[in-house]
């Protein structure tokens, strides 16, 4: 048997075409290879529910300006935020996920929030897959848009944007019901 055909060889010769040597930085990958087979477009449908008030809120504030005549729209606020996400609006729907991130107001002369956050999912075959939000909110708009910047789980290259519609705001407490249209390429 000649050298170049010895298993051992052909082993090596395999390892180094499957794996690239292991010292290497980069390099081109088949989407086949990654197991990723058609690109699907997904439309979620959910109710946010921001609870600012009482003794469980899932919105808090963690930082205001030092300075507290900036500006009268609360410019430099910070909340973190833990929102459950539910299939219907009212508070005891059923639950398919969370908000958890933060969103800060970032507009000196009008009410324009910095969302930052993910959407965990718990639900079904999402259990476990986020979709994480970058984006301008102005909350004074009927229906805002924002970037859904990317995912992990079943939301793996996941890019679009998602729609946000406040259904109910409750001016004594602050606490808001938001409706989320999220429209998703993902594989
Ligand atoms: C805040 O208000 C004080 C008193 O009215 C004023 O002197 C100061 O310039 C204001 N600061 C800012 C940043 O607007
Ligand atoms: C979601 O996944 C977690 C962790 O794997 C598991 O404990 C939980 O029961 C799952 N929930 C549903 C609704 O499948």
């Amino acid at each position: 048997m000649s050298k170049l055909c010895s298993p051992l060889f052909l082993l090596v010769l395999l390892s180094i075409l499957t794996y690239g040597n292991c010292n290497e930085f980069s390099r081109k990958l088949s989407k086949k290879a990654m197991g990723l087979k058609r690109e699907k477009l997904s439309h979620l449908h959910f109710f946010f529910h921001d609870i600012v008030s009482g003794k469980n809120p899932t919105a808090v504030k963690i930082a205001e300006a030092a300075v507290t005549n900036r500006s009268a729209t609360g410019f430099g606020l910070m909340a973190m935020i833990d929102d459950p996400l539910t299939v219907g609006p009212e508070a005891n729907s059923k639950i398919v996920g969370r908000a958890q991130g933060m969103y800060a107001q970032a507009s000196i002369n009008d009410i324009g929030l910095l969302m930052v956050l993910n959407f965990v999912f718990v639900e079904g075959k999402y259990n476990g897959s986020s979709l994480s939000v970058l984006g301008r909110n102005s909350v004074m708009s009927i229906v805002r848009e924002m970037p859904n910047v990317g995912g992990s789980g079943l939301f793996r290259f996941g890019r679009g944007y998602v729609q946000a519609k406040t259904h109910t705001l409750d001016f004594k407490t602050g606490d808001a019901v938001v409706e989320y249209n999220v429209y998703v390429f993902h594989y």
